[in-house]
């Protein structure tokens, strides 16, 4: 069984409820499930040593059990402070155990975390003793940017410098690293030289992983899930379709029908979280810098201005950009009163928090965890939701369970390609084969009821491809 020393969570108490939703999930993730089915005997990654980083939710719980089932060895932290579900850890903590006698995986993650208790979650989540993890499965690359900092900074020798940070949360990273170098000058040059692969999870770090491998830095090799179309195409846009609404009103409760939102970003996250709030009667604006996005947007019925040009007469405003300073400081203080300020893009950048409590005379009052209310020296006050870090995941749950069934059944079969096929993946960026992404869809169909059209053998000669797929050239947009 687990010594407390492997697994920190908020109460192992709500590891019965955790199991019960894990349960319902399961229902709803029938791609996991079927990949559970496929793999229990060939077990592809008996001596797999996953370090995840990703939300621990309930999805992730199912997502976890999928990967220990086919022969993994698992341990976990969340990728951002807010966005574990403490009855989801628990259950996965206390495994087949009791509150009293956990048997289950180590995990390290609660709602809440400081960022010195979310960098310390995510490398005792990389920090496997004795043994040395060989898998990583990120979500925004933050363990993947720790081993790489801790490598670089074990082969100089120069020891990691915090004054030299460029934000606060990157002095936190150095000062760690500087931590651990002194004891173990090689502890993740040793863990790097082991990895065999890591796959992303998101679009902003997948983003890091191109620019590493640009650069000559990236230490392994990379499926960047994102980019199979089962998961950007889908978690993005009707994940965030699900989940915006879903953390405005459980943080505010505010009526969005009627008002003027504002959606910064027409993306994948950007369509699905103005179709949001559209479907809620929300007048709709869309900010962006991409001629071809703001197209869409127009096509789409939605006006495309500046964020200035509304910035004083609208009512929600929500980040979907992965870009930094999106809504500034300035900008903030000329938004009406009550305005609603929600970021949902991967890091908290977009809005500048940092700014907006540097404003003289600014008041922040905390109304509930991951609502606060920041009273201006005009007088009026805007509501920030989870402290400006994605919303979804900070004051609701997240994507529901069919959409990351997708998602996530891209992430166990990236694992499995790059654990089983190791030499197959020099050092690079790839994404899975369009067969493995047509499967993927393929089992989500039944559950919906979807009847499939079999294309004949004339009809496929006619079109030059397989009757079983794959359907579509490599260029092909979706
Ligand atoms: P994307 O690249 O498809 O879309 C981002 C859009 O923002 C682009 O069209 C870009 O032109 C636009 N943009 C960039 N800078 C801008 C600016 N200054 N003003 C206006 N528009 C700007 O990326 P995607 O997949 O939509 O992801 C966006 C972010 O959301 C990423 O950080 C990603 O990691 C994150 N994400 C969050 C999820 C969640 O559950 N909260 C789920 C999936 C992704």
């Amino acid at each position: 069984s687990l010594t407390p020393d492997q697994y920190k969570v908020a109460d192992l108490s709500l590891a019965a409820f955790g199991r019960k939703e894990i349960e319902l999930a399961e229902h709803e993730m029938p791609g996991l499930m079927a990949v559970r089915r496929e793999f229990a005997d060939a077990q592809p990654l008996a001596g797999a040593r996953i370090t995840g980083s990703l939300h621990m939710t309930v999805q992730t719980a199912v997502l976890i059990e999928t990967l220990v089932a086919l022969g993994a060895r698992v341990r976990w932290a969340s990728c951002n402070i807010f966005s574990t579900q403490d009855h989801a850890a628990a259950a996965i903590a206390v495994g087949a155990g009791t509150p009293e006698d956990p048997q289950g995986i180590p995990v390290f993650a609660w709602k809440g975390e400081t960022l010195e208790e979310y960098w310390d979650c995510t490398d005792r989540a990389l920090d496997w003793g004795d043994e040395e993890l060989n898998m990583i499965l990120d979500d925004g690359g933050d363990a993947t940017l720790l081993v790489h900092k801790g490598a670089e900074y074990g082969k100089t020798g120069v020891v990691p410098d915090p004054s030299t940070a460029d934000s606060e949360e990157f002095a936190i990273v150095l000062s760690l690293l500087g931590r651990e170098l002194a004891t173990d000058p090689q502890k993740y040059s040793r863990m790097a030289a082991e990895i065999k692969g890591v796959t992303e999870e998101t679009t902003t770090g997948v983003h890091r992983l191109y620019e590493m491998f640009r650069n000559g830095e990236l230490l392994f090799p990379a499926i960047n899930v994102n980019d199979s179309v089962t998961k950007s195409k889908f978690d993005n846009k009707y994940g965030c379709r699900h989940s915006l609404i879903d953390g405005i009103n459980r943080g505010t409760d505010v009526l969005i029908g009627g008002k003027t939102a504002v959606v910064c970003g027409y993306g994948d996250v950007g369509k699905g979280s103005a179709e949001s709030l559209r479907g809620q009667g929300a007048r709709v604006i869309v900010t962006e810098v991409d001629p071809i996005c703001a197209l869409q947007a127009a096509m789409d019925g939605y006006q495309v201005t500046t964020l200035e040009d509304v910035v004083s007469t609208a009512d929600i405003f929500i980040t979907t950009t992965g870009c930094k300073d999106v809504i500034t400081a300035e900008h903030m203080s000329q938004m009406k009163h009550q305005a609603i300020v929600g970021n949902i893009g991967h890091f908290d950048n977009e809005i500048d928090m940092a700014g907006l409590a540097k404003i003289d005379g600014i008041v922040k009052t905390e109304v509930k965890p991951q609502v606060h209310e920041w009273r201006l020296p005009s007088g009026r006050s805007i509501i920030v939701l989870s402290e400006g870090r994605l919303l979804n995941l900070g004051n609701a749950t997240g994507h529901p369970s069919f959409v990351m069934s997708n998602s996530f059944t891209n992430q166990v079969l990236a694992q499995i390609e790059l654990f089983a096929k190791t030499s197959q993946y020099p050092v690079g960026v790839y994404t899975l084969p369009k067969e493995l992404d047509e499967k993927v869809a393929r089992l989500h169909l039944d559950a919906l009821g979807v009847k499939l059209t079999k294309l004949t053998d004339d009809q496929a000669s006619y079109l030059g491809i397989p009757v079983a797929g794959p359907y579509k050239a490599e260029h092909y947009r979706y």
